[in-house]
Protein backbone atom coordinates (compact mmCIF):
# COMPACT_ATOMS: atom_id res chain seq x y z
CA UNK A 1 0.00 0.00 0.00
CA UNK A 2 1.18 3.69 -0.71
CA UNK A 3 0.42 6.53 1.39
CA UNK A 4 1.33 9.94 0.30
CA UNK A 5 1.44 12.48 3.32
CA UNK A 6 0.76 16.12 2.81
CA UNK A 7 2.20 18.69 5.22
CA UNK A 8 2.36 22.35 5.01
CA UNK A 9 2.74 24.59 8.07
CA UNK A 10 4.92 24.24 11.45
CA UNK A 11 2.11 22.38 13.75
CA UNK A 12 1.45 19.85 10.92
CA UNK A 13 5.20 18.90 11.59
CA UNK A 14 5.12 17.05 15.32
CA UNK A 15 2.03 15.02 14.17
CA UNK A 16 3.33 13.99 10.81
CA UNK A 17 6.19 12.47 12.32
CA UNK A 18 5.19 10.05 14.92
CA UNK A 19 2.58 8.51 12.01
CA UNK A 20 5.62 8.22 9.48
CA UNK A 21 7.38 6.42 12.41
CA UNK A 22 4.56 4.16 13.35
CA UNK A 23 4.38 3.11 9.48
CA UNK A 24 7.68 2.54 8.97
CA UNK A 25 8.02 -0.64 11.20
CA UNK A 26 5.70 -2.22 8.34
CA UNK A 27 7.83 -3.14 5.32
CA UNK A 28 4.55 -3.67 2.69
CA UNK A 29 3.53 -0.16 3.05
CA UNK A 30 5.68 2.94 0.83
CA UNK A 31 5.32 6.07 1.97
CA UNK A 32 5.89 9.44 0.21
CA UNK A 33 5.81 12.78 1.91
CA UNK A 34 4.72 15.91 -0.47
CA UNK A 35 5.25 19.61 1.36
CA UNK A 36 3.27 22.73 0.27
CA UNK A 37 5.21 25.28 1.65
CA UNK A 38 2.97 27.32 3.07
CA UNK A 39 5.68 27.37 5.81
CA UNK A 40 8.94 28.17 4.46
CA UNK A 41 11.10 30.22 7.02
CA UNK A 42 13.93 27.47 8.49
CA UNK A 43 12.91 28.19 11.80
CA UNK A 44 9.28 27.30 10.80
CA UNK A 45 9.42 24.35 8.84
CA UNK A 46 13.44 23.02 8.54
CA UNK A 47 14.68 22.53 12.30
CA UNK A 48 11.19 20.88 12.68
CA UNK A 49 12.37 17.95 10.23
CA UNK A 50 15.60 17.94 11.90
CA UNK A 51 14.56 17.81 15.57
CA UNK A 52 11.60 15.07 14.66
CA UNK A 53 13.32 13.01 12.36
CA UNK A 54 11.13 13.88 9.18
CA UNK A 55 12.51 12.30 6.35
CA UNK A 56 13.18 15.13 3.42
CA UNK A 57 9.74 15.79 1.76
CA UNK A 58 9.62 13.83 -1.68
CA UNK A 59 7.97 16.75 -2.99
CA UNK A 60 7.71 20.30 -2.19
CA UNK A 61 4.81 22.40 -3.68
CA UNK A 62 6.84 26.04 -2.82
CA UNK A 63 3.35 27.83 -2.37
CA UNK A 64 4.10 30.22 0.01
CA UNK A 65 2.21 32.47 1.94
CA UNK A 66 -0.99 34.56 0.59
CA UNK A 67 -4.96 35.04 0.58
CA UNK A 68 -6.42 31.63 1.94
CA UNK A 69 -8.31 31.74 -1.70
CA UNK A 70 -4.81 32.15 -3.27
CA UNK A 71 -2.93 29.90 -0.89
CA UNK A 72 -5.57 26.74 -1.16
CA UNK A 73 -5.80 27.76 -4.61
CA UNK A 74 -2.14 27.20 -5.22
CA UNK A 75 -1.84 23.86 -3.14
CA UNK A 76 -4.54 22.58 -4.65
CA UNK A 77 -3.55 23.12 -8.84
CA UNK A 78 0.05 22.58 -7.48
CA UNK A 79 -0.50 19.28 -6.06
CA UNK A 80 -2.86 17.48 -8.17
CA UNK A 81 -0.03 16.76 -11.01
CA UNK A 82 1.86 15.69 -7.86
CA UNK A 83 -1.09 12.92 -7.12
CA UNK A 84 -1.72 11.56 -10.75
CA UNK A 85 1.83 10.66 -11.37
CA UNK A 86 2.75 9.41 -7.66
CA UNK A 87 -0.74 7.04 -7.31
CA UNK A 88 -1.00 6.76 -3.49
CA UNK A 89 -3.87 4.48 -2.54
CA UNK A 90 -4.95 6.80 0.77
CA UNK A 91 -3.35 10.38 1.63
CA UNK A 92 -3.12 11.68 4.96
CA UNK A 93 -3.81 15.23 6.04
CA UNK A 94 -3.29 16.48 9.49
CA UNK A 95 -4.82 19.21 11.39
CA UNK A 96 -6.60 22.25 10.34
CA UNK A 97 -4.85 24.46 7.89
CA UNK A 98 -5.01 25.47 4.52
CA UNK A 99 -2.72 22.62 3.79
CA UNK A 100 -5.08 20.47 5.10
CA UNK A 101 -8.13 21.31 3.57
CA UNK A 102 -6.70 22.09 0.04
CA UNK A 103 -4.75 18.34 -0.40
CA UNK A 104 -8.17 16.35 0.98
CA UNK A 105 -10.52 18.43 -1.83
CA UNK A 106 -7.94 17.77 -4.39
CA UNK A 107 -7.72 14.08 -3.13
CA UNK A 108 -12.41 13.73 -2.91
CA UNK A 109 -11.96 14.68 -6.66
CA UNK A 110 -9.25 12.30 -8.02
CA UNK A 111 -11.52 9.70 -5.70
CA UNK A 112 -8.31 8.86 -3.71
CA UNK A 113 -9.28 7.90 0.17
CA UNK A 114 -8.34 10.47 2.79
CA UNK A 115 -7.25 9.91 6.06
CA UNK A 116 -7.42 13.23 8.40
CA UNK A 117 -5.48 12.98 11.17
CA UNK A 118 -7.04 14.84 14.39
CA UNK A 119 -10.34 14.87 13.07
CA UNK A 120 -13.41 15.62 15.10
CA UNK A 121 -12.24 19.17 16.90
CA UNK A 122 -14.70 22.06 16.55
CA UNK A 123 -14.38 25.28 18.02
CA UNK A 124 -18.14 26.12 16.81
CA UNK A 125 -16.66 29.50 15.38
CA UNK A 126 -17.07 29.81 12.25
CA UNK A 127 -14.71 33.03 11.97
CA UNK A 128 -11.65 30.50 12.48
CA UNK A 129 -10.10 29.54 9.23
CA UNK A 130 -9.27 26.53 11.08
CA UNK A 131 -13.05 25.55 11.85
CA UNK A 132 -13.99 25.92 8.31
CA UNK A 133 -10.89 23.48 7.25
CA UNK A 134 -12.11 21.30 10.30
CA UNK A 135 -15.45 20.85 9.22
CA UNK A 136 -14.80 20.41 4.78
CA UNK A 137 -11.85 17.80 5.62
CA UNK A 138 -14.27 15.93 8.38
CA UNK A 139 -16.96 15.39 5.46
CA UNK A 140 -14.75 14.28 2.74
CA UNK A 141 -12.18 11.38 5.00
CA UNK A 142 -13.01 8.17 4.95
CA UNK A 143 -10.68 7.59 8.07
CA UNK A 144 -11.34 10.22 10.76
CA UNK A 145 -8.46 9.56 13.62
CA UNK A 146 -9.96 11.47 16.47
CA UNK A 147 -8.23 12.92 19.56
CA UNK A 148 -10.65 12.84 22.40
CA UNK A 149 -14.18 11.38 22.57
CA UNK A 150 -15.53 15.34 21.93
CA UNK A 151 -14.38 14.73 18.38
CA UNK A 152 -15.99 11.58 18.28
CA UNK A 153 -19.21 13.41 19.78
CA UNK A 154 -18.49 16.16 16.70
CA UNK A 155 -18.86 14.06 13.87
CA UNK A 156 -21.66 12.05 15.03
CA UNK A 157 -24.11 15.17 14.98
CA UNK A 158 -22.76 16.19 11.50
CA UNK A 159 -23.86 12.61 10.43
CA UNK A 160 -20.61 11.01 10.02
CA UNK A 161 -20.90 7.34 9.94
CA UNK A 162 -19.30 6.00 12.83
CA UNK A 163 -17.76 3.19 11.07
CA UNK A 164 -15.25 6.17 9.68
CA UNK A 165 -14.39 7.15 13.32
CA UNK A 166 -11.33 5.91 14.71
CA UNK A 167 -10.58 7.06 18.23
CA UNK A 168 -6.79 7.21 18.41
CA UNK A 169 -5.44 9.77 20.85
CA UNK A 170 -3.50 12.72 20.53
CA UNK A 171 0.00 12.50 17.88
CA UNK A 172 1.25 15.67 18.78
CA UNK A 173 1.64 14.02 22.44
CA UNK A 174 3.30 11.19 20.39
CA UNK A 175 6.12 13.72 19.83
CA UNK A 176 6.08 15.51 22.73
CA UNK A 177 6.58 12.04 24.58
CA UNK A 178 9.60 10.75 22.57
CA UNK A 179 11.67 14.44 22.98
CA UNK A 180 10.78 15.36 26.37
CA UNK A 181 13.78 13.52 27.57
CA UNK A 182 16.07 15.47 25.70
CA UNK A 183 14.58 18.85 26.00
CA UNK A 184 14.94 17.57 29.70
CA UNK A 185 18.71 18.27 29.26
CA UNK A 186 18.61 21.47 27.84
CA UNK A 187 19.94 24.08 29.87
CA UNK A 188 18.29 27.55 29.91
CA UNK A 189 20.33 30.03 30.39
CA UNK A 190 19.22 33.42 31.42
CA UNK A 191 15.82 32.52 32.45
CA UNK A 192 15.28 32.86 36.29
CA UNK A 193 12.90 30.78 38.13
CA UNK A 194 9.78 32.03 36.77
CA UNK A 195 8.87 33.32 33.90
CA UNK A 196 5.69 33.73 31.46
CA UNK A 197 5.70 32.07 28.45
CA UNK A 198 3.76 33.60 25.34
CA UNK A 199 2.56 32.92 21.79
CA UNK A 200 0.39 34.91 19.82
CA UNK A 201 -0.86 34.24 16.40
CA UNK A 202 -4.77 34.31 15.95
CA UNK A 203 -5.59 36.50 13.22
CA UNK A 204 -8.19 37.07 15.55
CA UNK A 205 -5.95 38.45 17.87
CA UNK A 206 -3.57 39.81 15.99
CA UNK A 207 -4.29 41.07 12.94
CA UNK A 208 -6.57 44.09 14.18
CA UNK A 209 -4.32 46.78 15.44
CA UNK A 210 -6.33 47.99 18.56
CA UNK A 211 -6.72 44.12 19.54
CA UNK A 212 -2.85 43.69 19.49
CA UNK A 213 -2.24 46.52 21.36
CA UNK A 214 -4.81 46.36 24.26
CA UNK A 215 -3.34 42.20 24.46
CA UNK A 216 0.19 43.40 24.92
CA UNK A 217 -0.40 46.48 26.84
CA UNK A 218 -1.37 44.09 29.10
CA UNK A 219 1.44 41.82 28.52
CA UNK A 220 3.78 44.66 29.32
CA UNK A 221 1.74 45.45 32.56
CA UNK A 222 2.38 41.78 33.62
CA UNK A 223 6.14 41.98 33.07
CA UNK A 224 6.82 44.81 35.44
CA UNK A 225 6.10 41.52 38.19
CA UNK A 226 7.77 38.77 36.05
CA UNK A 227 9.89 38.00 32.92
CA UNK A 228 7.83 37.32 29.67
CA UNK A 229 9.17 35.59 26.98
CA UNK A 230 7.55 35.85 24.02
CA UNK A 231 8.86 33.78 20.73
CA UNK A 232 7.40 36.04 17.94
CA UNK A 233 5.17 34.30 15.11
CA UNK A 234 6.57 36.05 11.47
CA UNK A 235 2.92 37.03 11.26
CA UNK A 236 2.74 38.89 14.66
CA UNK A 237 6.11 40.29 14.11
CA UNK A 238 5.00 41.81 11.35
CA UNK A 239 1.93 43.29 12.66
CA UNK A 240 3.85 44.44 15.63
CA UNK A 241 6.18 46.29 13.24
CA UNK A 242 4.01 48.29 11.08
CA UNK A 243 1.45 49.28 13.96
CA UNK A 244 3.90 50.32 15.99
CA UNK A 245 3.55 49.08 18.89
CA UNK A 246 5.00 48.88 22.23
CA UNK A 247 6.62 45.41 23.21
CA UNK A 248 9.50 46.59 24.52
CA UNK A 249 9.31 45.37 28.26
CA UNK A 250 8.55 42.22 26.52
CA UNK A 251 11.76 39.19 26.06
CA UNK A 252 10.70 39.24 21.98
CA UNK A 253 12.39 35.99 20.65
CA UNK A 254 12.56 34.43 17.31
CA UNK A 255 10.36 31.45 16.92
CA UNK A 256 11.81 28.43 18.69
CA UNK A 257 12.83 25.12 17.62
CA UNK A 258 10.84 22.23 18.70
CA UNK A 259 12.94 20.78 21.52
CA UNK A 260 14.03 24.33 23.44
CA UNK A 261 10.51 25.13 23.04
CA UNK A 262 9.53 21.95 24.58
CA UNK A 263 11.56 22.74 27.32
CA UNK A 264 11.03 26.56 28.23
CA UNK A 265 7.50 25.87 28.08
CA UNK A 266 8.02 22.58 30.84
CA UNK A 267 10.00 25.52 33.16
CA UNK A 268 7.38 27.93 32.86
CA UNK A 269 5.65 29.34 35.20
CA UNK A 270 2.39 29.72 32.65
CA UNK A 271 1.90 30.01 29.10
CA UNK A 272 -0.45 32.77 27.57
CA UNK A 273 -1.14 31.31 24.01
CA UNK A 274 -3.68 31.49 21.46
CA UNK A 275 -2.20 28.31 19.78
CA UNK A 276 -4.15 24.87 19.49
CA UNK A 277 -1.13 22.49 20.03
CA UNK A 278 0.50 24.21 23.23
CA UNK A 279 -3.49 23.97 25.06
CA UNK A 280 -2.45 20.22 24.76
CA UNK A 281 1.21 19.94 25.36
CA UNK A 282 0.90 22.23 28.14
CA UNK A 283 -1.94 19.83 29.43
CA UNK A 284 0.56 17.00 28.66
CA UNK A 285 3.18 18.96 30.83
CA UNK A 286 0.41 20.26 33.61
CA UNK A 287 1.85 23.94 33.32
CA UNK A 288 -1.00 26.39 33.49
CA UNK A 289 -1.98 27.52 30.72
CA UNK A 290 -3.87 31.02 29.98
CA UNK A 291 -5.66 30.42 25.96
CA UNK A 292 -6.68 34.42 24.93
CA UNK A 293 -9.74 33.09 22.96
CA UNK A 294 -13.07 32.61 23.74
CA UNK A 295 -13.45 29.27 22.55
CA UNK A 296 -11.24 26.27 22.03
CA UNK A 297 -11.31 23.12 19.42
CA UNK A 298 -10.09 21.35 22.19
CA UNK A 299 -12.59 21.31 25.27
CA UNK A 300 -10.59 18.61 27.03
CA UNK A 301 -7.93 20.87 27.89
CA UNK A 302 -10.15 22.66 29.80
CA UNK A 303 -12.64 20.01 31.52
CA UNK A 304 -9.57 17.64 32.42
CA UNK A 305 -6.34 19.92 31.45
CA UNK A 306 -4.44 22.37 33.21
CA UNK A 307 -6.00 25.01 30.92
CA UNK A 308 -8.41 28.22 31.05
CA UNK A 309 -10.04 30.22 28.70
CA UNK A 310 -9.26 34.17 29.51
CA UNK A 311 -10.31 35.46 26.01
CA UNK A 312 -8.98 38.98 25.69
CA UNK A 313 -10.19 40.35 28.92
CA UNK A 314 -7.27 41.66 30.71
CA UNK A 315 -9.41 41.24 34.06
CA UNK A 316 -9.40 37.39 33.59
CA UNK A 317 -5.67 37.00 32.11
CA UNK A 318 -4.62 39.27 35.56
CA UNK A 319 -6.82 37.47 38.17
CA UNK A 320 -5.44 33.92 36.55
CA UNK A 321 -1.93 34.97 36.93
CA UNK A 322 -2.08 36.36 39.85
CA UNK A 323 -3.72 33.08 41.60
CA UNK A 324 -1.17 31.08 39.70
CA UNK A 325 2.02 33.50 40.98
CA UNK A 326 0.50 32.95 44.03
CA UNK A 327 0.66 29.38 43.95
CA UNK A 328 -2.38 28.34 43.50
CA UNK A 329 -2.45 26.67 40.10
CA UNK A 330 -5.00 24.91 38.25
CA UNK A 331 -4.66 21.25 38.87
CA UNK A 332 -5.19 18.78 35.71
CA UNK A 333 -5.47 15.95 34.19
CA UNK A 334 -4.05 13.95 30.87
CA UNK A 335 -6.96 12.90 28.89
CA UNK A 336 -7.02 9.28 28.03
CA UNK A 337 -5.02 8.14 25.09
CA UNK A 338 -2.42 10.87 25.16
CA UNK A 339 -0.07 8.10 25.98
CA UNK A 340 2.52 7.95 22.79
CA UNK A 341 1.09 5.13 21.07
CA UNK A 342 -1.51 7.38 18.77
CA UNK A 343 0.06 7.06 15.81
CA UNK A 344 0.43 2.99 16.61
CA UNK A 345 -3.07 3.38 16.55
CA UNK A 346 -3.47 4.43 13.41
CA UNK A 347 -0.88 2.72 11.60
CA UNK A 348 -2.55 -0.50 13.37
CA UNK A 349 -5.99 0.43 11.74
CA UNK A 350 -4.29 1.40 8.09
CA UNK A 351 -2.27 -2.05 8.10
CA UNK A 352 -5.31 -4.03 8.13
CA UNK A 353 -6.49 -2.47 4.64
C1 LIG B 1 -1.05 28.90 10.00
C2 LIG B 1 -2.37 28.17 10.17
C3 LIG B 1 -2.74 28.15 11.64
C4 LIG B 1 -1.62 27.57 12.48
C5 LIG B 1 -0.35 28.35 12.21
C6 LIG B 1 0.81 27.81 12.98
C7 LIG B 1 -4.02 28.36 8.35
C8 LIG B 1 -5.28 28.99 7.94
N1 LIG B 1 -3.44 28.86 9.48
O1 LIG B 1 -1.23 30.24 10.41
O2 LIG B 1 -3.91 27.35 11.81
O3 LIG B 1 -1.98 27.65 13.83
O4 LIG B 1 -0.06 28.27 10.81
O5 LIG B 1 1.97 28.58 12.79
O6 LIG B 1 -3.55 27.46 7.71
N2 LIG B 1 5.16 33.68 7.33
C9 LIG B 1 6.51 33.81 7.26
N3 LIG B 1 7.26 32.65 7.16
C10 LIG B 1 6.72 31.43 7.12
C11 LIG B 1 5.32 31.32 7.18
C12 LIG B 1 4.54 32.46 7.30
O7 LIG B 1 7.06 34.89 7.32
O8 LIG B 1 7.45 30.43 7.02
C13 LIG B 1 4.34 34.91 7.48
C14 LIG B 1 3.85 35.48 6.18
O9 LIG B 1 3.87 36.86 6.30
C15 LIG B 1 2.43 34.99 6.11
C16 LIG B 1 2.03 34.97 7.57
O10 LIG B 1 3.21 34.61 8.27
O11 LIG B 1 1.61 35.80 5.36
C17 LIG B 1 0.93 33.99 7.88
O12 LIG B 1 1.28 32.67 7.43
P1 LIG B 1 0.10 31.62 7.08
O13 LIG B 1 0.68 30.29 6.74
O14 LIG B 1 -0.84 32.22 6.09
O15 LIG B 1 -0.72 31.53 8.42
P2 LIG B 1 -0.23 31.36 9.92
O16 LIG B 1 -0.59 32.60 10.65
O17 LIG B 1 1.18 30.88 9.98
Amino acid sequence: MHILHVVGARPNLMKVAPVMGALQRYSEIKQTLVHTGQHYDANMSDVFFQQLGIPAPDANLGVGSGSHAWQTAQIMTRLEPVLLERKPDLVLVYGDVNSTVAAAMVCSKLLIPIGHVEAGLRSFDRTMPEEINRVVTDQIASFLFTPSADGDRNLEHEGIPADRVHRVGNVMIDSLVRLLPIAMEQKLNGLPERYILVTLHRPANVDDDRTLRVILGHLMDLASEVKVVFPVHPRTRQRILDGGIDASRLDLREPMPYIVFLAIQRRATAVVTDSGGIQEETTYLRVPCLTLRNNTERPVTVTQGTNTLVGQDGASLRSQLTRILEGKPKQGAIPPLWDGHAADRIAEILIKL
